[in-house]
């Protein structure tokens, strides 16, 4: 979608909310966002897609009904199609998603923790400073 050079720790930097999906980029009908997860979100089931997760910062728990999946920094996994899932952070993580485009955070499940897809509010640029 654009040949701009994105980094993942200038766009967390931006983003004050938890459980709020940015948009970092996109390949072809995919989203790659990024997000702040801490807490518990809810349970819920994607019925039409796979749902792949990488942290970045923190360990995250992704809570499935027959075991937890604990992830912590360079770890991915894919939440299969139609499995019900719940993620939790007792600490802050930083964490990629990537997932069709137009997929909800929520699933089926619905209710108040339903979030739009924002856009990031500020260019991802002066990336080399936070590499250092
Ligand atoms: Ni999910």
């Amino acid at each position: 979608m654009s040949d701009d050079v994105r980094n993942t720790a200038e766009a967390l930097s931006s983003i004050t909310e938890h459980w709020q999906p940015h948009r970092l980029t996109s390949i072809n009908d995919y989203d790659v966002k990024v997000v702040k997860l801490q807490g518990e979100f809810v349970w819920h089931t994607h019925p039409d897609t796979d749902e792949l997760f990488m942290v970045l910062r923190g360990e995250l728990t992704i809570q499935l009904r027959d075991r937890d999946v604990v992830l912590g920094p360079q770890d991915v996994f894919v939440v299969p199609r139609g499995v019900e899932h719940c993620p939790r952070a007792d600490h802050e993580v930083h964490a990629l998603l990537f997932e069709p485009a137009g997929t909800v955070n929520t699933g089926d499940a619905g209710g108040d923790r339903t979030a739009q897809l924002r856009e990031l509010t500020r260019p991802v640029e002066g990336a080399r400073d936070l590499r250092r």
